[in-house]
């Protein structure tokens, strides 16, 4: 290690760069006991912009009774969208969760230029988590997927339980394939694959891609979302990379669960994963040491301290980078 980051050995096979889409404001969020006022989530969100994270998952439009945790979304995304229109490399990406069309029009009416849409490759999972079969799940992203197109909005689909699910156990490969091609033949640009309760493994990551791509399903396509549940995220994301994924989904700090799936931890946590990539010698953007000042500034706000490893081992100096960035900024005031 040197000064806080890892010696760099880029390995054969892997890409040059990665695209991180950090979902801790919305999946790590949705999931806290407590509700964080708007105000403190539009300050982790500009601290996220300010370590270099370029896709931010800012939070959802679904039914505030079904997630009273991002029952602000009116009020956070204006606060916030300043970040989409910086210039160049600058602008942030802001995707937020619509379940539906009046999820969709309230996130449009704001402004969003992208949504994503959630199903599940599992019945148990797709009437806990959306009131709904997988078919009609189907059916209702419909409308969404072309109604967002028309607007000129990008559209994700995520598909959960794409490994095991907490009532219906393990989920056969060609089951996640079938929805997966269903996702993509609405329309959706992209298919972020949800090891929603952790359980998935390298050997089992590959066999997923590898179908998919049997299935007419490219690569380039595919993004990867872990939770970290049985501490197999990152070596199922070294797989996904191997293969050729290039997003991966992470937290940071490691925040995040789902309401509707008891046995869903924290998310692989973005500290983690870019320890990890920096080593391969693999770009991001990111500075790990603002993003670590930013877990740790939101651990406190929490009030308990951040699950990622790496938050963990480098706190003590990130927490004396986050004071010396606020003593430099009020000497310049
Ligand atoms: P429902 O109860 O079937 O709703 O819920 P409905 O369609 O029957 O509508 C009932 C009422 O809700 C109506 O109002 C609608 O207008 C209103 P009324 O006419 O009775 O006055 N309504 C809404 N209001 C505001 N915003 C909306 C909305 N939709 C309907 N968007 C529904 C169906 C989909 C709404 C509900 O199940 C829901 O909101 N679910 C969201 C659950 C959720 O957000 N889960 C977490 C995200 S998924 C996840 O974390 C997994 C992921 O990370 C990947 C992984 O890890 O695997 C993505
Ligand atoms: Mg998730």
């Amino acid at each position: 290690m040197i000064d806080g980051l890892p010696m760099a050995f880029p390995a054969e096979g892997l890409p040059a760069r990665v695209r991180v889409h950090e979902v801790g404001p919305r999946d790590g969020l949705q999931n806290e006991s407590a509700v964080v006022p708007v105000e403190v989530k539009a300050e982790f969100i500009r601290r996220l912009a300010d370590a270099g994270l370029r896709t931010i998952e800012a939070t959802s439009f679904v039914h505030p009774k079904w997630v009273p945790q991002l029952a602000d979304a009116e009020r956070l995304f204006p606060s916030v969208f300043d970040l989409a229109d910086r210039e160049g490399d600058e602008a942030v990406r802001l995707p937020v969760l619509v379940p539906n069309e009046r999820g969709l029009e309230r996130a449009l009416a704001l402004g969003a230029r992208e949504v994503a849409v959630f199903g599940s490759a599992t019945e148990s999972f797709a009437k806990a988590n959306l009131n709904r079969t997988v078919d009609e799940a189907l059916a209702m992203f419909e409308p969404v997927v072309a109604r967002a197109k028309e607007a000129g909005a990008g559209v994700r689909g995520y598909l959960s339980m794409c490994f095991g699910d907490p009532w219906e156990g393990p989920v056969p490969v060609a089951t996640v394939v079938g929805v997966c091609r269903r996702l993509l033949d609405l329309g959706c640009d992209e298919l972020s694959l949800g090891d929603t309760i952790g359980v998935a493994t390298p050997g089992h990551v590959t066999a997923l891609l590898t179908a998919l791509n049997e299935a007419g399903v490219p690569t380039d396509r595919l993004a990867v979302h872990f939770h970290d549940t049985y501490g197999q995220a990152l070596a199922n994301t070294l797989a996904a990379l191997r293969h050729g994924v290039t997003t991966v989904d992470s937290s940071a700090g490691g925040l995040g669960g789902c309401p509707y799936a008891k046995s869903a931890t924290g998310n692989l946590a973005t500290e983690d994963l870019v320890w990890m990539l920096h080593g391969l010698g693999i770009d991001t953007g990111i500075d790990l040491g603002r993003l670590t000042a930013t877990s740790v500034w939101m651990a406190e706000r929490l009030g308990r301290p951040s699950p990622s490893r790496t938050v963990r081992a480098l706190a003590p100096r990130s927490t004396t980078t986050a004071s010396q960035d606020s003593r430099d900024s009020h000497k310049e005031q």
